[in-house]
């Protein structure tokens, strides 16, 4: 009999990650039987990939409202899981990394004592408010998972320090470099087109332009670190009138409130939607600097050779930092306004940042998941 496994996930970043995952299980029907279900935590973000990646849901539980809080969040899915789960007992639920879809979903798996595989398992800061809810996410579904999925060394490394038994963890690189193959073979075939879709979008020739691509939705940024980096692209903006500055902002009303109030009005910053992945990494693989605090961004853009300035204190991904692309500049204005300053002016820090430098797997990854949930759980499965 098939291993059933359930495959939960929310938001964009995780639909990304989780997309390669999913067609790699359902290619094998012989061996899994695969349910996919969204909470849609995230709606019009989550749909934009799942169109890209042809991935339809089986079951979509459609929860997002604007504004949520996180207990909101966290009791809808938690009690929607503990439904589900109750009624159709899969032998394996699969989420990933640390938002709070992962979270309350592995919790409720963890109450029906089902078996739990994650997928971007081990990585820390070791700072509880930072990234924030996230740290504490991944803390917690560590504790209860059965399976890790760790990106790298180090993340194994932090696992077992914390407990997490050797025999658990499989080191699998990280899907999101999957995807990222996935998507530029595939948009190979049509790149004109893609690039005139962008262009016509900023309203300028995207070949012929330098610009800095920005990006942000961090929850411990809300407040005055959006309007720290706000302030500062304005000031950048108008110190390097010949470069262009590139946003696309996150739908989050706590981004877009500040973001469109402070940079509207700038003639060299574009402000556009959320765009779809296959644009998007046009984009990256296109752009002159990188300005962000996501985590996904830090390890797609590396594998460009592009240098990126992250908007946080601390990160739990130091591997790029380590190869020295990535260089975290907190959402100090001043900091922001000296670290992009420095790597216009100063043509050897361009350089010594702008090496290609590929931590983070091998575009393998999702085939070696559903490798060792083959040798492990479908051989011991009756
Ligand atoms: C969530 C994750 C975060 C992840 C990020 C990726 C949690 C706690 N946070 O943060 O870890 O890095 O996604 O982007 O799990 N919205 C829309 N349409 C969308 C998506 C969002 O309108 O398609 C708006 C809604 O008003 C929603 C708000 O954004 O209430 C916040 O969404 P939420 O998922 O709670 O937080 P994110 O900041 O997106
Ligand atoms: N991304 C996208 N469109 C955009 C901005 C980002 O497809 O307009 C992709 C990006 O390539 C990366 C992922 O979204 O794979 C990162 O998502 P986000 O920054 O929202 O979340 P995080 O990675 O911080 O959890």
């Amino acid at each position: 009999m098939p291993l059933k496994v359930y495959i939960v996930f929310g938001t964009r970043p995780e639909a990304i990650k989780m997309a390669p995952v999913c067609h790699e299980l359902l290619r094998d029907s012989k061996n899994f039987d695969v349910t996919i279900c969204v909470t849609a935590q995230h709606r019009e973000m989550l749909d934009q990939v799942l169109d890209i990646f042809g991935i339809i849901p089986d079951i979509d539980l459609n929860l997002m409202k604007s504004g949520q809080d996180l207990s909101e969040i966290t009791t809808s899915i938690l009690s929607e899981m503990r439904k589900l789960f109750k009624k159709n007992k899969p032998d394996l639920v699969l989420v990933h990394g640390d938002t709070t879809t992962s979270f309350a979903t592995a919790l409720a798996a963890f109450y029906e004592k089902i078996e739990i595989g994650h997928v971007e398992a081990g990585l820390r800061t070791y700072d509880i408010h930072a990234p924030y809810p996230e740290e504490f996410n991944r803390q917690i579904i560590s504790k209860i998972a059965n399976y890790h999925f760790a990106p790298t060394k180090t993340s194994q490394d932090n696992l077992v320090k914390e407990g997490v038994s050797k025999k658990n963890i499989f080191v699998t690189g990280n899907t999101v470099i999957d995807s990222l193959f996935w998507i530029t073979k595939k948009s190979k075939n049509y790149i004109k087109s893609i690039e005139a879709d962008i262009s016509k979008k900023l309203n300028f020739d995207l070949l012929k332009s330098k610009y800095i691509l920005i990006t942000g939705h961090r929850r411990e940024n809300f407040g005055d670190g959006f309007i720290n980096i706000c302030k500062s692209l304005t000031n950048l903006a108008n110190n390097f009138s010949e470069i262009n500055f590139v946003y696309p902002v996150h739908l989050n009303p706590n981004v877009q409130d500040p973001v469109k109030k402070y940079l509207s009005n700038v003639r060299n910053i574009f402000l556009i939607d959320p765009l779809e992945y296959e644009h998007f990494v046009h984009l990256l693989q296109n752009s002159y600097i990188v300005l962000t605090d996501s985590g996904g961004i830090q390890e797609e853009a590396p594998s460009f050779g592009k240098p990126v300035l992250v908007m946080r204190e601390v990160t739990e991904r130091p591997e790029a930092v380590k190869a020295g692309t990535v260089k975290l500049v907190g959402s100090n204005q001043s900091n922001i306004e000296k670290s992009i300053s420095k790597l216009i002016l100063d043509e050897n820090e361009y350089k010594k940042m702008s090496l290609a430098h590929n931590p983070y797997g091998d575009g393998k990854s999702s085939s070696k998941i559903a490798n060792v949930l083959k040798k492990k759980l479908v051989s011991t499965h009756v």
